[in-house]
């Protein structure tokens, strides 16, 4: 016998009633925020597809990092743009580039925040790729040498976590080795493992000015319509010492979140990248949609997907909101 014995919306009844049943909690605590770090001093400029995020002198990055900290997020994940671009992007591993720098800033100004780099030579080549280019091939082993140079050059700044999302074969192991043999056995990887070649970057590549110069990503990034390769670049991940895994991007995949979340018992993060913002900001601004019911859903589905982290860059927003409700 179902109706009328059955009556789900006895439980639905009121907002003490449905809260007390819910069973996705949205909190500020797994959030990480992105930041775009530059070269300089009291540098701001605001990326124009991205309102409200902006590329930052290392300065300016501490100031929004306390700003992040007294939100009650705990992480940041730092991005960097060079000074000069080449075709290695040796500006990646610099002890004195723009990311290096803000870690080493947001150290000593003694932040309670957990610092994520991502690792990548994309922002750092003049070629835009990801790896190094030879007769118009990514390569991939000799890009995994200088990418566990850059996780390293993080690491000795004072990075907690370090996040490749270049993609290619085998770079959480060289990476784990490359901290392991410099004693850094401590700090984690997040490893960006299912990262689609999504035109859902787009306005990212604007802020971080790692737009390719010839071809696309698609040799290296995952095609949009496979969902099993994504378990398996999950598993091979974890076999070469990943510590959380992450999924991006987050809204279009949240079928491959889920199957993620069942199939390995591991820390599971989601990244609600550039154009998941832009679209909503968009179209906030054309009075079109309710901003904050909108990026609360979003983020509620994120997690109910089983995404425990969440990168955002409505992570300002989202603590500010949650801390009013
Ligand atoms: C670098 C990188 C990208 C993003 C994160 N790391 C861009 C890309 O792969 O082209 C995208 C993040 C976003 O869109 O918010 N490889």
């Amino acid at each position: 016998m179902t109706f009328p014995t059955h009556r789900p919306r006895r439980l639905r009844r009121t907002e003490r009633l449905r809260g007390l049943v819910r069973e996705t909690r949205l909190s500020t605590s797994g959030l990480v925020y992105p930041m775009f770090a530059c070269p300089g001093n009291n540098v701001r400029t605001e990326v124009s597809s991205m309102p409200g995020v902006f590329q930052q002198s290392p300065d300016q990055i501490v100031e929004e990092c306390r700003e992040v900290a007294g939100l009650g997020i705990p992480a940041v994940i730092l991005f960097g743009l060079p000074e000069k671009k080449d075709e290695t992007g040796s500006e990646a591993a610099s002890p004195t580039a723009a990311v290096q720098r803000s870690i080493e800033a947001i150290r000593k100004a003694k932040l309670d925040l957990v610092v994520i780099t991502d690792v990548c030579l994309c922002e750092y080549t003049s070629h835009g790729h990801c790896g190094v280019i030879k007769d118009g091939e990514v390569l991939n082993d000799p890009s995994i040498a200088l990418l566990a140079d850059a996780a390293l050059s993080h690491v000795r700044a004072g990075a907690d976590v370090v996040a490749p999302s270049d993609m290619m074969d085998g770079r959480v192991a060289a990476i784990r080795q490359k901290l392991d043999e410099n004693k850094f056995s401590d700090v984690a990887i997040l490893s960006y493992a299912a990262k689609y070649c999504s035109a859902f970057y787009g306005p990212f590549r604007e802020a971080a000015q790692s737009t390719p110069q010839f071809g696309d990503r698609r040799s290296y990034q995952m095609d949009p319509a496979n969902a099993r390769e994504a378990l398996r670049e999950v598993e091979l991940d974890l076999e070469e010492g990943a510590d959380i895994i992450m999924v991006k991007p987050a809204l279009p995949y949240l079928d491959i979140i889920a199957r993620v979340r069942e199939r390995f018992d591991v820390p599971v993060a989601a990244y609600n990248v550039s154009a998941e913002y832009s679209m909503v900001k968009a179209a906030a601004r054309n009075g079109w949609i309710d901003e904050q019911r909108i990026v609360l859903e979003i983020m509620t589905s994120i997690q109910r997907a089983g995404a425990s982290t969440v990168l955002t860059y409505h992570a300002k927003d989202v603590a500010r909101w949650l801390g009013k409700c």
